[in-house]
């Protein structure tokens, strides 16, 4: 079965970069002249997602309106050499269909997922979490994970390696190893305090979800900082089923930091910008 829905939750209130994410949702921060959203439904759309479901929240109100027409500026620069600036988005408009749902309260990335049920409804799907931004060396990262999921038809979480000393900001997984960057998932633990991580192999915002997720997610109490975590929901069906971390190829910037916005940002001027 082909996957071909994508869920993007981006409800978050994006902490770390305030005060810019007062009035701004953190996925409209632009890498260059494009914002993150955009480089994030792209790498959907790579991976033959086309039917993007948002989980948003207050205050997000620009990402839907990046998604449709502006008349206005439209006609504005009708005729002019701008138009083709324009080329990339209407594109993704013309290929896509976009719905929105809202988490009323944020309660965790595992909740925000729930929450996106009713649009994703019971087939598998492709997660993606747009601050953080992944250029895959030859295919996008969800592209490489699609191929994946044909063979395994289980769910997928990229995985990284990370510094034993950023551990404790990401979900880490210990697993065996089936072959060369995949590993079958046996044990997760979200945010290990410094020192107690049991790998430094970490999640990064890339998942394909089979649907018995939401009951599982139902069911899944808060766990650390009081939120519903994803890595917990997914314990519980690498347990009850089976769960794949794929070592993804090409490179990820966290973009929902300063630093890696920053990286992100010099990479893209470097490597896209001056090649054009
Ligand atoms: P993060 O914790 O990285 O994002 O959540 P955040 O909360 O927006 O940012 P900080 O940490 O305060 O700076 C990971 C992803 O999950 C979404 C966020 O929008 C982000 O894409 N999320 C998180 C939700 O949609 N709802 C939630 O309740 C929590």
């Amino acid at each position: 079965m082909d996957i071909k829905k994508c869920l993007f939750p981006v409800a978050g209130y994006g902490t770390r970069f305030l005060p810019v994410t007062k009035a701004m949702p953190k996925e409209i921060l632009p890498i260059l002249d494009k914002p993150l959203v955009q480089y994030g439904v792209e790498e959907a759309v790579e991976a033959g997602l086309k039917e993007i479901g948002f989980v948003t929240g207050r205050g997000k109100r620009a990402i839907e309106d990046h998604f449709d027409v502006s008349y206005e500026l439209e006609h504005q620069i009708q005729g002019s050499g701008k138009e083709k600036m324009l080329d990339g988005i209407r594109n993704l408009i013309e290929q896509c269909t976009f719905s929105y749902t809202r988490q009323i309260t944020m309660r965790g990335l595992g909740h925000a997922i729930l929450t996106g049920r009713t649009v994703v409804g019971d087939e598998p799907f492709g997660v993606l979490l747009a601050d953080d931004l992944c250029f895959g060396d030859e295919q996008g990262v969800l592209a490489q994970m699609a191929g994946l999921f044909k063979q395994f038809q289980c769910s997928i979480v990229a995985i990284e390696e990370v510094p034993a000393e950023e551990t404790h900001k990401y979900g880490v997984i210990v697993g065996e190893r089936l072959s060369d960057g995949i590993f079958r998932v046996t044990g997760m633990v979200e945010k290990p305090p410094p020192g107690e991580a049991p790998s430094n192999l970490a999640i990064i915002g890339r998942y394909i979800l089979t649907p018995d997720i939401f009951e599982i997610l139902e069911r899944t109490e808060p766990g650390r900082n009081g939120e519903i975590q994803i890595t917990d929901a997914l314990l519980r069906q690498a347990r009850e089923r089976c769960v794949i971390a794929y070592k993804f190829q090409g490179r990820r910037f966290d973009c929902g930091s300063v630093e890696g916005f920053v990286d992100a940002t010099n990479y893209c001027y470097e490597n896209h910008y001056l090649q054009r």
